[in-house]
């Protein structure tokens, strides 16, 4: 007689905010709104991450914006969460996400500086994921250490695609959404010009210069400030860094969008310095005032 042995057993908290279907319900994190839950799908019947978003009051929205996010199927690299399901329950839209089980470029940044080699090569892996994001004509829009999870080698996964469509594009057309986040906005996000793939690389190049200095390029608490300092000022390149990955890092985060290199140039030229001997590197890293 063959035995089954189920592969996680785990009751279900009587006060669980996920559908009866999901069992266990750690909480992972929260965003703004948002709480992320590691949980057993019995009917996917593997662990999964479920995302629940702030209730909407018009559940036909809600239902039209989650089949929204499902039709991101056709999204398939190893580098991004993969979105599993999604649904609506008691009046929350959810998602259901690969599991990464690690931590969050942010909460790894918290501790300090990533070594620059392994940082070059980690982002690498993101624009590997972004452009196929972009070969399919999408662009993710919100890019930025919390939504880079590290699995427990340190491999990145883009998160969080398709969650513009869940808020109802509100980080893009709401001025008091986009100065919730704004720290790693595009300069043309914040003027409302027209929105490309070009915002994903100026995103991913403050990405790169958060992880090798340890700290946010453009930041304070006044958001308004933080927000509008880009318009007024580039940002600061390590010294330090080899010549073309200065270079590279300069462009990607170039003010005018058509100026910065494609997602596919970024893996290339990122893989290429990423493999530069270490004495290309002045390590560590300088610091910066
Ligand atoms: N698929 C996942 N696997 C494992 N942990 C996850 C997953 N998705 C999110 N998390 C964890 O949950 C935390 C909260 O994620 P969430 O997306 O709700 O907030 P955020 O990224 O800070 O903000 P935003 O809502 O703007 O994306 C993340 O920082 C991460 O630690
Ligand atoms: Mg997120």
């Amino acid at each position: 007689m063959v035995t089954v042995t189920r592969p996680y057993v785990a009751f279900r908290p009587p006060n669980s905010p996920l559908p009866v279907r999901f069992r266990g319900g750690e909480l992972l994190g929260r965003g703004p709104g948002t709480e992320v839950y590691r949980a057993y799908d019995q009917e996917l019947r593997r662990e999964v991450a479920v995302k629940l978003f702030p209730a909407d009051p018009d559940p036909i929205a809600c239902r039209r914006v989650a089949d929204e996010a499902l039709a991101l199927d056709r999204l398939n690299h190893r580098g991004l969460v993969s979105v599993l399901d999604g649904g609506l329950h008691r009046s929350r839209p959810y998602l259901v996400m690969q599991l990464v089980p690690g931590q969050s470029l942010s909460a790894r940044l918290s501790a300090g500086p990533l070594p620059a080699r392994p940082a070059v090569a980690m982002v690498a892996l993101v624009a590997d994921a972004l452009a196929h994001v972009h070969s399919r004509a999408l662009v993710h829009r919100d890019v930025k250490p919390s939504n880079i999870l590290l699995d427990q080698y340190g491999l990145p996964y883009l998160s969080d695609f398709g969650i513009a469509l869940l808020s109802g594009q509100a980080r893009l057309t709401d001025v008091g959404e986009v100065l919730g986040t704004p720290a790693y906005l595009a300069p043309e996000q914040l003027v409302g010009g027209p929105l490309g793939p070009a915002v994903d690389i100026y995103a991913l190049g403050l990405v790169l210069l958060e992880s090798l200095s340890g700290r946010r390029e453009y930041d304070g608490a006044n958001k308004m400030q933080a927000a509008l300092a880009r318009l007024d000022r580039p940002p600061r390149v390590p010294e330090g860094l080899p010549g073309q990955l200065a270079e590279l890092l300069r462009v990607m985060t170039h003010r005018v969008p058509g100026r910065r290199p494609t997602a596919v140039i970024c893996t290339q030229a990122l893989a290429r310095a990423s493999r530069l001997p270490s004495a290309a590197y002045q390590l560590p890293l300088p610091r910066q005032g």
